[in-house]
């Protein structure tokens, strides 16, 4: 494959390209009060699943996904897919996807946590203004496949990854994300109709939230509690 000379490590114009980053600014410093600050995002990050019907300012959902793009990525692959979905009639289509898969959870329940699973909210579907849809593009020729060899799955993570860092800036800007996967991969394919080989990651509801908590709903619903980070980590 033939290589650009600004791109090739042996070439004048690399040379140069890599003394003229030598004068670039400083790198910022991230202080203690910027680490609190930045503990205190990760901690009131919430899934949200109650959403305020404001919408939001124009551009915000634009810079939020301009900021997924930040994150990193498996050969600097960029698999990220955005389908933002506006479509009503996709949209009801997604609502009955959740519905139906919903139904099919409940009834995979052992009897003493039905009653419980079924009055769990799993979805903001019917009040967040924004919709996301994204996919893994495991057909990508970008990163010409570094990293993937044995693991093409690294394709997902990157996107599982860029995910996470739209939800933390969407937090930082005073709105909610809920993250959305009790939904049928192949009809979601279909209903938005993405090339096949686009893998269904999640699909997202954005918007005002109705309330903040620093504790997860799952955990105020008493269907499941956070643990100690001591009890994951071993050593060998
Ligand atoms: C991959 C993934 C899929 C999820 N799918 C759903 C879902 O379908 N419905 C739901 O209500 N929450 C879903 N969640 C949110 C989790 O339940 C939530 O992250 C967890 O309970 C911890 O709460 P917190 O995000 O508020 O800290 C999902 C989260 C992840 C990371």
């Amino acid at each position: 494959m033939l290589v650009s000379a600004a791109m090739d490590p042996s070439s004048q114009q690399f040379e140069q390209r890599e003394s003229e980053r030598a004068s670039l600014p400083a790198p910022p410093e991230f202080d203690a009060a910027f680490r609190k600050r930045l503990h205190d995002l990760f901690r009131w990050r919430r899934d949200v699943r109650r959403f305020k019907r404001d919408p939001l300012p124009d551009g915000t959902i634009e810079r939020l996904i301009d900021i997924a793009c930040l994150s990193p990525s498996v050969g600097l692959s960029e698999p990220w897919r955005f389908v933002l979905v506006d479509d009503a009639d996709r949209r009801t289509a997604i609502r009955e996807c959740f519905e139906a898969c919903n139904k099919d959870a409940l009834q995979m329940q052992e009897p003493d946590r039905a009653a419980l699973y079924a009055r769990l909210k799993l979805a903001g579907l019917d009040d967040a203004p924004v919709q996301i849809a994204v996919f893994a593009d495991r057909a990508t020729a970008q990163g010409s496949g570094l990293g993937r060899r044995t693991m093409p799955q690294t394709l997902d993570y990157s996107v599982a990854i860029a995910i996470h860092t739209l939800w933390l800036a969407a937090r930082a800007e005073g709105l909610g994300v809920g993250w959305v996967s009790i939904l049928d991969p192949a009809r979601l394919t279909a209903i938005l109709d993405v090339p096949e080989d686009w893998i269904f990651i999640g699909h997202l509801c954005v918007g005002y939230p109705s309330a903040e908590d620093d504790t997860p709903a799952l955990e105020r619903a008493g269907w499941e509690h956070r643990h100690a980070p001591e009890g994951v980590v071993i050593q060998r």
